[in-house]
């Protein structure tokens, strides 16, 4: 028999150390002004160096989430984790959170597909949960990218971008046959692989001791590489491509859509994505304004803060989409 799985608790994380514009226009040639109108945001945050990580960022996430389901933790069965930004290059955060957590030995799997890394992991936990394998998924995005981060003028057009923190589901059972997610959609192209991407430290050419022997302050390779009009022009295509495939595999137009929650990228793709769609301000739900692009975290942190407001109703056809490094993109079309 095949169950359904639905999204029983959500729960979020930020760091508590606000980043302004005008903050980062003290360290690198940037304004307000231009970050507003390029990208929406107005601050985003960093987490404090020594006191939070990826895992106790998704620790607090997930605590909540696990609160808002209304089960005990040790009822959980399994956990996917997702992030490009784990505290150790391996083992990866899953395990960290099932330390953290006190969880008997239940299995953890890391997911390495950034922006859309977390409707990657939900449709993981889907799977397992349709099969009757597992009962109670905890699914975590989390990152923290702002030590990567390049906070000179050389690296201003990712630098203004990026935030820290976590998001996190329980993902559960359901008996309703009507209510659950309904599908998810999943998708790469590693021909664009350096688009948008981390080449060292690590894997691939470079290995830390190299690096560090070699240590030239003028090595932009440390840092991420973003080719940003690229991304941003493959980034509304993919969008609505993986949209539209959602809601045709289930029989749905956009008419039915009642919210979509867009990772939050740039706010000038969601606003994109709406007009194209032909979605009111009501039905799309954005607060890339405050918190930046938290890649794995986006998602389940504008999802939970939409739910928290009150903006997701039983029963609503809720829309979540994804983009970014990989390429990789995805969509998950669900009845709430
Ligand atoms: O989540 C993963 C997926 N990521 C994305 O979807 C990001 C997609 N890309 C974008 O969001 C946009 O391309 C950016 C926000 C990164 C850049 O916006 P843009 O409108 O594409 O600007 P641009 O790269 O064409 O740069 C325009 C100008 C350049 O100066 P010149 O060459 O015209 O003199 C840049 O050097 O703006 C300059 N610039 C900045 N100026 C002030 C770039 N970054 C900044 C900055 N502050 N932070």
């Amino acid at each position: 028999m095949l169950y359904r799985s639905k999204i029983k608790g959500l729960g979020f994380y930020v760091p508590d150390n606000i980043v302004t514009n005008d903050d980062l226009s003290k360290l690198m040639d940037t304004n307000d002004a231009w970050i507003q109108e390029r990208t929406g945001i107005k601050e985003r945050r960093h987490a404090l160096k020594g006191t939070e990580t990826t895992t106790s960022m998704g620790v607090k996430a997930s605590l909540k989430a696990i609160e808002a389901a209304q089960i005990n933790k040790e009822e959980i069965d399994f956990i996917v984790f997702a992030t490009l930004s784990p505290d150790y290059y391996f083992p990866g955060c899953g395990v960290l959170v099932q330390k953290e957590l006190g969880l008997p030995n239940v299995g953890a799997l890391d997911i390495r597909n950034q922006c859309s890394g977390f409707i990657y992991a939900l449709s993981v936990a889907d799977q397992y949960i349709k099969t009757g394998m597992y009962k109670n998924v905890l699914v975590i995005g989390s990152e923290t990218q702002s030590p990567a981060l390049d906070m000179t003028t050389r690296g201003r057009n990712m630098a203004v971008l990026f935030g820290d923190g976590a998001g996190a589901a329980v993902v559960s059972r359901s008996d309703d046959a009507q209510k659950g997610i309904l599908s998810t959609h999943l998708h790469s192209q590693g021909e664009h692989a350096a688009e948008l991407a981390m080449i060292t430290p690590g894997v691939g050419t470079k290995w830390v001791p190299e690096i560090l022997a070699e240590n030239n302050p003028d090595d932009v390779s440390y840092y991420p590489y973003m080719n940003g009009q690229f991304v941003f022009k493959n980034a509304v295509v993919r969008f609505s491509e993986v949209i539209e495939e959602g809601l045709k595999a289930n029989g749905l137009t956009r008419a039915d859509i009642n919210m979509l929650v867009p990772h939050q990228a740039n706010l000038r793709i969601s606003q994109f994505i709406q007009h194209q769609f032909k979605l009111t301000d009501e039905q799309v739900f954005n607060n890339i304004m405050k918190y930046g692009n938290t890649t794995a975290a986006s998602v389940p942190i504008a999802l939970t803060e939409a739910v928290q407001q009150g903006k997701i109703k039983e029963g609503d056809l809720v829309v979540l989409a994804a983009f970014g490094s990989g390429f990789t993109w995805a969509s998950a079309i669900i009845r709430w």
